[in-house]
């Protein structure tokens, strides 16, 4: 199992998803190994939760490299040095080239905080919330050449309350997430995804 599940874990930012999955595997949840976690910000407190767990972590600058495609290969060369099964984006700010969608099409999930296709980008909580939604929520999705438009994996809604501000909000998708990520990824891990054009279907568990 555990070649099959080995996870490499992007990050740019906190790290709460990343701790999330880890602690789901340490505590024997989840059948799969986070085999490398890499970030793309050298002051991602995601680095610091991921050694605390004794996991490798590296920083890889992007700034060291010409371009965008330049970077993905060597994200790609690090993923297969550490022979990674799937490609776990969580709160990676940087989009993924085409080269990197195709190294790992289909062994590349992502998380998004609202109910896509609404609300894609960088801000879909404050965009949800600017916008009155009286529901959001959160989705789980491969990773195809756009702008969070890969197949959907799962989804699930959160509602907003009145009073509700950014940080509020984001908590309460938060923690739908620690729930739907790890699930998603557990699917995967068990080889119960089938992705049929747009569609994901999830095979009933043995
Ligand atoms: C999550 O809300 C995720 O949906 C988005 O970025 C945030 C990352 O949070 N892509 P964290 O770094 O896992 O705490």
């Amino acid at each position: 199992m555990g070649k099959l599940c080995a996870l490499g874990v992007l990050i740019s930012g906190s790290g709460t998803n990343l701790e999330n999955i880890t602690v789901e595997i340490e505590e024997g949840r989840l059948p799969a190994s986070v085999a490398v976690v890499i970030s793309d910000n050298p002051d991602a407190y995601g680095l610091v939760r991921a050694r605390k767990h004794g996991l490798n972590a590296v920083f890889v600058d992007p700034a060291s490299f010409p371009d965008r495609a330049a970077y993905d290969r060597e994200l790609v060369r690090v993923l297969n040095e550490n022979d990674v099964s799937l490609v776990v984006l969580a709160g990676y700010m940087r989009l993924v080239g085409p080269e990197f969608v195709e190294a790992f099409r289909d062994r590349i999930m992502n998380i998004h905080p609202a109910l896509l296709p609404s609300f894609p980008g960088t801000s879909g909580v404050a965009d949800a919330l600017a916008y009155g939604v009286k529901v959001t929520g959160v989705t789980v999705h491969f990773v195809d050449e756009g702008l969070d438009t890969g197949p959907i994996i799962l989804q699930e809604a959160v509602p907003v309350m009145s009073g509700d501000d950014e940080e509020v909000l984001h908590q309460r998708i938060h923690e739908v997430e620690y729930k739907l990520y790890p699930q998603a990824v557990r699917c995967f891990c068990e080889g119960r995804l089938r992705v049929e054009g747009r569609r994901v279907r999830i095979l009933e568990e043995e």
